[in-house]
């Protein structure tokens, strides 16, 4: 083809891209324009997929160029992501779990000097969501379970101390709910007995104490963008840390294993220019790099698809998280009447949380169970769900496992039984807020006049 018919059909292959665009915005108001909100009959979500016409161009935009794999929505996704978190390093991976076991991970990785061995112990909560708990147990790890604070639900930080052992290796906090653990507490036992601390910032994306973001108190924090999330890409999560050492760790186990890291959109021999200067055993010749395997590790990559939504989400983050606050203390200043039955959310004044959602428990004065309200709530058309495993032990996958268990769990056994969460997320709006509040009142009008 001459270099004229090549330009010709590259601008007519641009200007249908843009009329493609234009037609998915128009698409998007057609048929994703908001439906009218009818109390007791549509359904009030906890959570759910906020998106408008930005998310759907950049996706079909990726699928145009058709790479799929990591690149340029990739590389934009982990610049705007560290730059919100101020993170130096951000590995995106394809789910929160992901995350979890990537960063377990790198912390036991072959190559870091200092890791964590079979046998040795990482303190945690017992009331937890399973995949924090889990990569700690598949990597041959012994947990250390620690009771919550009610209110707050996150690890006691006052009973940390007394879980420690010289085994102790490691802290790994979430942040349960978007609730900020007290980090200054954590770090400062953390480096009392020099142990690692990674944070499951899953809830947590935008929360706050003293100052600084969630995730970046410790070694590693790890997101997950899954549809109930701050932000979604339907699937998807990541590592962020500002230690490049723990980054390039992180990478290499979430890329099979291969200690390249260069080779992704670059010349044929990398960006490093030394693509066959390896040595391996076994073999005199020079040995790809692509092909040296420096760890055993996974393929837990997301896509190029994911990242170019995730782009469009993170441009509304700061308005998502805004909204989340401004819901929780809708909720909050209403349902404080109810506060002798009810146990409302606490948390640090030191902390500014970006509310996954609204946690309540049913106190033991209550004339009610969680069972009577929840049902309740949920005849009216509003979502309810439990605190993720409740005290994790009760749960018939880990009934068995080997852990240590530090003090009781009285408080967890009580999340377990009478602990459950609303909404908060920016897909509500007024009418929403208000048909759920009308909903707690008419529940404890009817309990008054049965009593
Ligand atoms: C605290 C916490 N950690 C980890 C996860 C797992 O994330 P994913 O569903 O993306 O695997 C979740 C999921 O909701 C979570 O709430």
């Amino acid at each position: 083809m001459s270099n004229e018919s090549e330009d010709r059909q590259t601008q007519k292959a641009a200007a249908l891209r843009e009329e493609i665009l234009a037609k998915v915005a128009e698409y998007y108001r057609l048929a994703h324009a908001a439906k009218p909100f009818t109390p007791g009959e549509s359904l009030v979500h906890y959570a759910g997929r906020v998106f408008d016409e930005n998310e759907l161009i950049n996706g079909v935009d990726a699928v145009l160029e058709f790479r799929l794999t990591h690149g340029r929505f990739g590389r934009e996704f982990e610049r705007k992501l560290g730059a919100f978190l101020g993170a130096r390093e951000v590995i995106p991976v394809n789910s929160g779990s992901s995350a979890n076991l990537v960063a377990i991970s790198t912390l036991c990785a072959r190559q870091l000097h200092n890791r964590l061995m079979p046998g040795d112990e990482v303190i945690t909560p017992a009331v937890t969501f399973p995949t924090t708990l889990a990569p700690i147990i598949q990597n041959r790890l012994v947990p250390v379970l620690v009771d919550c604070q009610l209110g707050n639900y996150n690890i006691d930080v006052e009973q940390l101390e007394a879980a420690y052992s010289p085994k102790v290796r490691a802290v790994f906090v979430p942040h349960t709910l978007g609730n900020p653990v007290e980090m200054d507490k954590v770090v400062e036992f953390a480096k009392r007995h020099d142990l690692f601390v990674i944070e499951d910032t899953c809830d947590a994306l935008g929360s706050t104490y003293d100052g600084k973001m969630c995730g970046t108190f410790g070694h590693l924090g790890t997101l997950s963008f899954y549809p109930a999330h701050h932000i979604t890409l339907g699937e998807g999560g990541a590592v962020y840390t500002n230690s490049r050492r723990l980054a390039r760790l992180a990478r290499v186990l979430r890329d099979w294993g291969r200690d390249c890291f260069c080779g992704y959109d670059n010349p044929p021999d990398g960006k490093c220019g030394h693509r066959f200067d390896w040595k391996i055993d076994g073999s005199d010749e020079p040995y790809d790099h692509r092909y040296l395997f420096t760890e055993i590790g996974y393929n837990l990559k997301s896509t190029d698809l994911q990242a170019a939504i995730g782009v469009a989400q993170l441009d509304k983050l700061p308005m998502f998280i805004e909204k989340r606050k401004q819901h929780f203390h809708l909720l909050y200043e209403h349902l404080k009447r109810y506060a002798d039955v009810l146990q409302l959310p606490t948390w640090s004044p030191r902390s500014e949380p970006s509310w996954f959602a609204f946690p309540i428990t049913v106190k033991p004065a209550a004339k009610f169970t969680r069972t009577t309200l929840t049902k309740y709530l949920e005849a009216h058309r509003i979502e309810t769900r439990f605190l993720f495993a409740g005290n994790i032990l009760s749960q018939p996958g880990y009934r068995q496992i080997d852990c240590r268990v530090a003090g009781d769990l009285a408080n967890s056994d009580i999340v377990l039984r009478r602990t459950f969460f609303i909404g908060v997320y920016p897909g509500l709006d007024a009418p929403q807020i208000e048909h759920v509040l009308n909903t707690f009142d008419k529940f404890f009008g009817s309990m008054r006049s049965n009593a």
